[in-house]
This record gives structure tokens, sequence and C-alpha cells, in this order.
């Protein structure tokens, strides 16, 4: 059987719908930290030990809890509890919220891990949490850290849009203590998975009213108004070329879409919808037509966020197909749209590395 690796890029394509009105936006001065309302931290801890532990014997073997949830792609979601972002420096520290479970008993372990916090300041780029080790025999020592560094987190840009900033995809490594929580069967500098982080800045705060006069006596009354501009609806894509595994002649190959943010800060709740189609696949040995890739769509809305509805699983991705969409009355805030992908090759293909081009389009 011939293994045929193909590769494919993604090519995002932001749509920015008109602003409402130019008002004095309601973002926060750039001078001082913005406090983070909302968002969410996207991180599996490392999708080898998940597979590991998920063919033992736990009930379950992967389990979140307390705010966290397990995405569609197997990774954990926290949702952010507190935190502040620094446009000027990029300073950043957030806490989010959330318990995952690997628990094995076979292999008398469970590892709680819980609570992390992101940090991102000059030279410190950290990720903490509370990690527990917890062991019914084997030799094995129980381990305890709170808000350690289990992590060191790789270097990226955010994306900033408005009050919303995301990373995507920044490379995690496991720090000695973190290590020290898996009984010695990783050692530090370990490639853990990814992390990606969506947050909301919270708009000004409101102005401390200060201490009570003298008493005395009046009243007086004043009438407040804001002008809120509509922000834009924005797509950004993460991640760089898709590979699709596994490939044969007259079989299949699969992979995972990056990750797509679709931020709908417009303040009209008008609905959108994304949709994706792909060109055919290219080569030096020849074509395999647009028309053999299917795909299975997935999405997520942020906490907070209205309702986000996936598209249904297609095959034939020469036309345009939705891959996630939001209808008018709850279309706000920040969605994560994904899909499982499959190209099934023709069995009069010839063998060699082909690639193409998706892209995505938000209206
Ligand atoms: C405190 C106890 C234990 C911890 C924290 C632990 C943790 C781990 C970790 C982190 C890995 C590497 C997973 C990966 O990323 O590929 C691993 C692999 C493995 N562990 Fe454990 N383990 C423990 C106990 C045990 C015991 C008691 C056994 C045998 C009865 C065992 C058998 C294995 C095997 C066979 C693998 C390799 C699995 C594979 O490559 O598919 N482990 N373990």
């Amino acid at each position: 059987m011939t293994k045929t690796r193909l590769r494919w890029t993604t090519a995002a394509t932001a749509v920015v719908l008109g602003t409402a009105a130019v008002f004095a936006t309601a973002a926060p001065a750039a001078a001082a930290p913005a406090d983070v309302d909302s968002g969410y931290l996207d991180w599996g801890f490392k999708a080898s030990f998940r597979a590991y532990v998920s063919t033992g014997n736990g009930t379950p073997p992967l389990g979140a809890s307390n705010g966290a949830s397990i995405n569609p792609n197997g990774t954990f979601r926290f949702p952010v509890t507190s935190g502040s972002y620094d446009a000027a420096s990029g300073a950043t520290t957030v806490h989010y919220g959330g318990t995952v479970v690997f628990s094995y008993p076979a292999h008398f372990f469970t590892i709680t891990l819980k609570n992390p916090t992101v940090e991102l300041s000059g030279a410190t780029r950290a990720l903490k949490a509370d990690v527990d080790l917890t062991v019914t025999g084997g030799g094995f020592e129980p381990v305890h850290v709170e808000q350690a560094v289990v992590a060191t987190i790789g270097a990226g840009t955010p994306a900033v849009d408005g009050g919303n900033v995301s990373w995507t995809n920044l490379s995690t490594t496991m720090t000695e203590t973190g290590a020290s929580a898996f009984a010695g069967f990783y050692a530090a500098g370990s490639a853990l998975d990814p992390l990606s982080s969506a947050l909301v800045l919270a708009g000004d705060e409101p102005t401390d009213p200060g201490e009570p006069g003298n008493p005395g006596g009046g009243s007086a009354s004043q009438e407040l108004a804001v002008d809120i501009p509509g922000g834009p609806l924005t797509l950004s894509s993460a991640g760089g070329t898709v590979n699709l595994t596994g490939a044969s002649i007259g079989g299949a190959a699969t992979g995972t879409l990056n990750p797509n943010t679709v931020s709908d800060l417009r303040g009209t709740n008008a609905g959108w919808n994304l949709v994706g189609q792909v060109e055919d696949f290219t080569g030096d040995a020849g074509t395999i037509g647009a028309d053999q890739l299917a795909w299975a769509p997935t999405a997520t809305a942020a906490p907070g966020a209205g309702t986000v509805t996936a598209g249904g699983a297609a095959t034939g991705l020469n036309t345009g197909r939705t891959l996630c969409k939001s209808d008018s009355g709850a279309s706000a805030g920040v969605f994560t749209c994904g899909a499982g992908l499959t190209l099934n090759i023709p069995a009069t293909a010839k063998p060699g590395s082909y690639t193409a081009t998706l892209t995505l389009t938000l209206s």
C-alpha cells in the first residue's frame, strides 16, 4: 500500500461589516490594564496522555467538572474567572476555573489538574495550575502542588480586535514541577499540547462614588446616557498547514481543521454564517477533486455568547458548505468552529504530495 501524505493550507477571509457609528469607544483606556470579563482557555494537557488514560479502566478515564468541559476534539476548556490584560505592555494574567481528572485505577493513579492560570509578562510565560497525583499503591508517591508552574508557554502575539484578545496554538513545554506530578513518566522539557485562549475585556469600570458627604438635605437628578458603537464581525483562523494523514490509494486521509474564531461584536444580534469551500488538491502527480473532501463541523460558543450551530456533515466541499452559523437573535459573542476532515482518495490516484486551499467566508 502506498502511503500518501496530503497537506493543505487554510486561508481565512476576514469580513468586517460596517461599524454603525463612530463614537468614543467603550474599549478600556490603553494606559491601564483592562479587566478580563469572560473567555476561555483551551488546552488538552498532552494528547498522548489522554490517549493512554482513555484506554484504561477509569470510570470515566477523563472527566471535567467545576466549569471545565471537554471539547469535541478531546481538549479541555476552562472558563475565565478573572484576569487583566495590558494592551501597552502585553502583560497578561488570567485565572481560569474548572477541574479535569485523569483516572487510571489499574495503574494506581488519579491526577487532578485544576484552576489554570496563564501569566505572560516580559520573560515570564507560565502556565500554572493546582495538580494532585493521588496513588493507591505500586510504590508511587503522591504529589500536591498549588498554582505551580507546570508548563512554560512559547512565543506568540495575540490577535486583538477591540475588546477581544486571543492567542491560538501557543506551544507549551513541561517544567520540572509539572513532570513531578507524573511519577517520572515525563521529563522536564516534554512537549505538551498547544494552548489557545480567547478573552473578552471589560469596558470602563464605573467611577468610584467616593465617600458620603456631610449630612444635609436636598436632592437632584441627572440623566445618564451612553453611546455604544457597534463593533466588527470578524473571523480569525489559527495555525498553519493542516496535514491529512493515514492516506492510501482507494482509502481516505483524515485531519482536523484548525480552529476558527468568529467574533460578533456588532451588538445587533443580526446572525452570521461561516461558509467553507476548497479547491482541487493538486500535486506533481496529478489532481484530486475538491468533491472528494468531506467534513464534520463542530461549533462551540464562549461562555455568555449566543447560540451557534455546526453545519451538517457533508461530502463535496467543491461547493460552499456551512461550517457554522448563528441565527439572528442570538449571534453575539465569540465562537469557535472546527471540523473533522476526510479526503476520499480515488483508486485511480497516483502517489505524491497534494495540497489545496480551503477558503472560509464569514457573512
Ligand atoms: C502513579 C502512577 C502512574 C503514572 C502517573 C503514570 C503515568 C504515565 C504517563 C504519563 C505515561 C506516558 C503517556 C504518554 O504520553 O504516552 C505512561 C505510559 C505508560 N504507563 Fe503509566 N503511569 C503510572 C503507573 C503505571 C503502572 C502501574 C503501569 C503498569 C501496570 C503503567 C504502564 C504504562 C505503560 C505500559 C505505558 C506506555 C503506554 C503507551 O505507550 O501506550 N503505568 N504512564
